[in-house]
């Protein structure tokens, strides 16, 4: 295998400049579709430029990059992640992946090194799904995953994501045919932040990826009766925003003290009445529930709906709970773990294997082909926040260990 390094500078300088783009006081705002994810997109098509890629975009508006191979028969090995944030979030949730990606093949082509098989930088449309509410639009398009839902979303601002997705040069009429087939890739590897505290605690500079989370999303109205604030009894309420806080303790208990599941989130909230002095008519929350463990959701679900009915009963309010995205959790095959462990091994790096508990296009991406991910460690395990951060030193480490996966990869796959 040759030996290539990647160049630490230029990779943390091409963070802090993806990174200056949707960057405010309150941290990146580089939501999917926005104008500042159109002009990251541009520089990642400078830089794919730069490093000797020919890009095009699919009709899921994703952005493929490529580099050519030796052997013309080999199917590309593919790199990539997301560079869409959430709001308020951190300069290195997929962005890490992308930049990563795109300097292991600028390595390579400053030395001249051209693998047996084409390479492919992969920047996915709207891994986070803020707005849509419908997730890893890109890499569900590409692996052939989408869902009616998705190709009829229509976003908060009340654009369709057919809409959006033309002003990034996606096309949703055509979307179908950003799906490859099995032939065309013969892996997948994704650089990412760990996300968690896990890396950060024990001083392990690589994480080798066990398997991504499976997580169930739900949409829940608790529907009770508006009233005056001044006049109306204590005892003749029936306050939805007292019933919606009772299902936010029930959630966090299955999690924490009965741990039916890993994780129990409710991240949203909307009162739609919202005034001070009438009482809460009506309330919407958002609910996250994962865990790898498949069943575990299961009895998360029956729980969750069992808690919520009896809330009702004794508040005599309604709760309506839909479930409106399943995602299954992916186990990342064995051989693919020790072949991270390989490159992290041929880096003089230490590893630890750890499951995902956040979800990644590579989990969409495993429909299609062999995948594995790289973590590196997030300082005190914070993400999706403006302090998510990673050392200059880590990232260029998480870097230098996919171009090392690429180059085993290259000679074993
Ligand atoms: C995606 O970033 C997630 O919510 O796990
Ligand atoms: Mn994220
Ligand atoms: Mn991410």
């Amino acid at each position: 295998m040759p030996t290539v390094s990647i160049n630490a500078t230029r990779l943390n300088q091409s963070l802090l400049d993806l990174g200056r783009i949707g960057a405010t006081p309150q941290g990146m705002q580089r939501l999917a579709f926005s104008p500042d994810d159109i002009s990251a997109r541009e520089l990642i098509l400078a830089l794919m430029r730069q490093a000797g890629m020919e890009s095009r975009i699919d009709p899921g508006g994703n952005i493929i990059g490529r580099k050519s191979g030796t052997s013309s028969e080999l199917p590309a090995i593919a790199l990539g992640s997301h560079i869409d944030t959430v709001p308020n979030g951190g300069k290195y949730d997929g962005a890490l992946g992308v930049l990563g990606a795109i300097e292991a093949v600028q390595a390579l082509t400053d030395q001249k090194i051209q693998l047996r098989h084409p390479v492919e930088v992969l920047v996915f449309t709207n891994e986070e799904g803020t707005r849509f509410h419908r997730w890893l639009f890109g890499s569900r398009a590409m692996a052939g995953l989408l869902e009616d839902e998705d190709r009829t979303a229509v976003d908060d601002d009340g654009v369709s994501m057919s809409d959006r997705l033309a002003g990034i040069g996606g096309n949703m009429n055509r979307v179908q045919q950003a799906g490859r087939g099995r032939d065309e890739l013969a892996a997948y590897f994704e650089l990412h932040i760990e996300q968690g505290p896990i890396l950060h605690q024990s001083g392990t500079p690589i994480g080798v990826v066990t398997g991504i989370t499976g997580r169930w999303v739900y949409s829940v109205e608790v529907t009770g009766t508006a009233n005056h604030a001044g006049t109306t009894p204590m005892t003749a309420r029936h306050d939805a925003l007292v019933s919606a806080s009772r299902l936010v303790l029930a959630v966090q208990s299955m999690a924490s003290e009965l741990e039916i599941c890993r994780t129990g989130t409710v991240g949203t909230i909307q009162s739609y009445t919202n005034a001070v002095n009438i009482i809460p008519g009506r309330i919407s929350l958002g609910v996250d529930f994962r865990d790898v463990d498949m069943d575990a959701l299961a009895a998360a679900d029956a729980e969750f709906r069992s808690r919520a009915a009896a809330i009702a009963r004794l508040d005599g309010v309604s709760i309506d709970i839909q479930r409106f995205e399943n995602t299954e959790s992916v186990p990342i095959k064995p051989q693919m773990q020790d072949l991270v462990a390989a490159a992290a091994a041929s880096t003089g790096l230490a590893c630890q294997r750890l499951p995902s508990g956040a979800g990644h296009d590579a989990q969409a991406m495993a429909a299609i082909t062999e995948t594995a991910m790289i973590f590196v460690p997030s300082v005190n395990g914070v993400s999706h926040a403006p302090e998510e951060y990673s050392t200059p030193e880590d990232c260029a480490n998480g870097a230098q260990v996919l171009l090392n996966l690429l180059l085993l990869a290259d000679q074993r796959l």
